[in-house]
């Protein structure tokens, strides 16, 4: 009802709009086909139709909180099999939602936070060294996953899971790539016809890994349980606290649930975000050389020095490069809402609960209405606070909005300052000459093979 929604040329029977759909980028191709087809359009795969929001003052009016909800596109609603009624796939309505919600939020707070530093300081150190020991070219992703993943398991669960002993990336970042794949495609298939038999196949090939996932979620929790240990990490709230008000506790699959969700939305986010980063100082060696003077400026003449706790927030300098990044490139590009009550937007369209628009963050975040002409540069400028206090309202959103935002947002951009602190006041980092920048798409977006060398540096203090 109202307008109808404008969707790409060439619309096929049955199949829909697949012309020129590489399912390996399926969602940059929806980037540039939403791109022109105005604020609002729709592209139809296999009958499953799927709504694309792109422009900053759409994204302002989906985010009115009053009026719309955290929506829920095929892709999250396949990955309840892996995380169910976990944090982030949860339903509003399902009781574990608040329950998990107030029981984990202190988690994240500044006590927290202190405590997370420590791991921080301790993984980096872990990169550094396997890095350091490598001969010519490192993989950037490889190696921030790595970074990442140890950091959510050891401040999380406070469980060491070794990423940096092998060459290897850990079984359990394979499983859940490939389940989030699997996921994914789901999502796509779940109108097509035959469309149950090919997901019923899907979940039967996908089976061990959700079984692997599963059992070594199980057998951090039942270690803990046995031998005690940490109480004040993640695990430890979960399995001790009760809910303040209600008492309430959460149960053993509900724990898993949360341990799984963590383990997903906690690491390969924070990865991205770092590889980005990395590429961006790697292309603009002015930008690279000003984040350098900051380090030499805050951790003075050892290129080894590590920051305080207290010192984090100093890099304002890389916390805009990083912010930046974001802009060009959010890891999670994008989120779905949903009306509370049928509404009509601005644009005509009429929605209904149930019905959702996938917020498409890269045009979002690079729509020249908020961003200005230029809005397509990188310039880590643009988030000084004099030049950012007009900026149109909800017009950056890399960690959501409200009460279904990113609950590990002040720990992924703790993690992400200080590693780059260290990385940068340690070494000079030189680009592979070659490079242009290609996007790989699992559930979240990261630069793919992106390399860098490391040379030892002497900070100018
Ligand atoms: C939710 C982005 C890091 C845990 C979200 C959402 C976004 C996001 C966009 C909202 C999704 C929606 O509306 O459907 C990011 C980015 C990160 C990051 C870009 C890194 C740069 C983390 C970390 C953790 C985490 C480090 C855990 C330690 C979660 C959880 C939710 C969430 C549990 C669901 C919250 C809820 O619905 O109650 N994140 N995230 N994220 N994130 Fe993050």
């Amino acid at each position: 009802s109202g307008q109808r929604l404008p969707h790409p040329p060439g619309r096929l029977p049955i199949v829909g709009d697949v012309r020129g759909l590489d399912p390996r980028r399926a969602f940059q191709t929806f980037v540039e086909d939403a791109a022109q087809l105005g604020p609002l359009s729709a592209c139809k795969i296999f009958g499953q139709q799927f709504v694309f929001a792109t422009t900053a003052e759409l994204c302002a009016e989906l985010c009115d909180e009053r009026r719309f909800e955290k929506g829920f596109t095929p892709a999250v609603i396949a990955l309840r099999d892996y995380g169910g009624d976990g944090l982030f796939t949860a339903y509003r309505h399902e009781p574990n939602w608040p329950l998990a919600h107030d029981l984990l939020v202190p988690a994240f707070a500044k006590t927290s936070m202190e405590r997370y530093h420590e791991v921080f300081l301790q993984v980096t150190r872990e990169l550094l060294d396997w890095w350091g020991a490598t001969e010519g070219p490192v993989v950037v992703g490889k190696g921030m996953t790595k970074l990442t993943m140890e950091s959510i398991t050891r401040a999380a669960f406070s469980r060491d899971f070794g990423s940096f002993e092998s060459e290897q990336t850990h079984p359990f970042v394979h499983a859940m790539v490939a389940a989030l794949r699997a996921g994914q495609q789901q999502g796509t298939l779940s109108a097509a016809p035959l469309g149950r038999l090919a997901i019923a196949r899907l979940k039967r090939k996908n089976a061990h890994h959700l079984a692997y996932s599963e059992r070594l979620v199980d057998d951090v929790v039942s270690t803990r349980r046995k031998e005690g240990g940490d109480q004040e990490d993640l695990l430890g709230i979960m399995l001790e606290e009760r809910h303040p008000e209600t008492g309430e506790a959460l149960d053993d699959t509900a724990i898993r649930n949360q341990i799984l969700t963590f383990l997903v939305a906690g690491h390969e986010t924070t990865s991205g975000a770092l590889s980005f980063t990395l590429h961006y100082l790697l292309q603009h060696r002015e930008v690279l050389a000003r984040a350098q003077a900051e380090t030499d400026e805050i951790l003075g003449a050892d290129p080894d020095a590590e920051p305080t706790f207290e010192q984090v927030p100093k890099f304002r300098y890389l916390r805009r490069c990083l912010d930046e990044a974001l802009r060009m490139w959010p890891t999670v590009p994008g989120f779905a809402r949903t009306p509370k009550q049928e509404v009509t937007l601005s644009t005509g369209h009429r929605m209904r609960p149930g019905d959702w628009a996938l917020i498409m963050l890269p045009l979002v975040h690079r729509d020249p209405v908020a961003w200005g002409e230029d809005a397509d540069q990188f310039d880590p400028d643009r988030f000084l606070p004099e030049r950012s206090r007009g900026r149109m309202k909800h017009s950056y959103k890399p960690f959501g909005t409200g009460e279904r935002s990113c609950i590990g947002r002040q720990f992924a951009l703790h993690e992400a300052v200080l590693v780059l602190a260290r990385l940068l006041h340690a070494y000079d980092l030189e680009p592979d000459p070659d490079y242009q920048l290609r996007i790989e798409e699992r559930l979240t977006l990261l630069p793919e093979d992106l390399t860098v060398r490391l040379k030892r540096r002497v900070p100018v203090a």
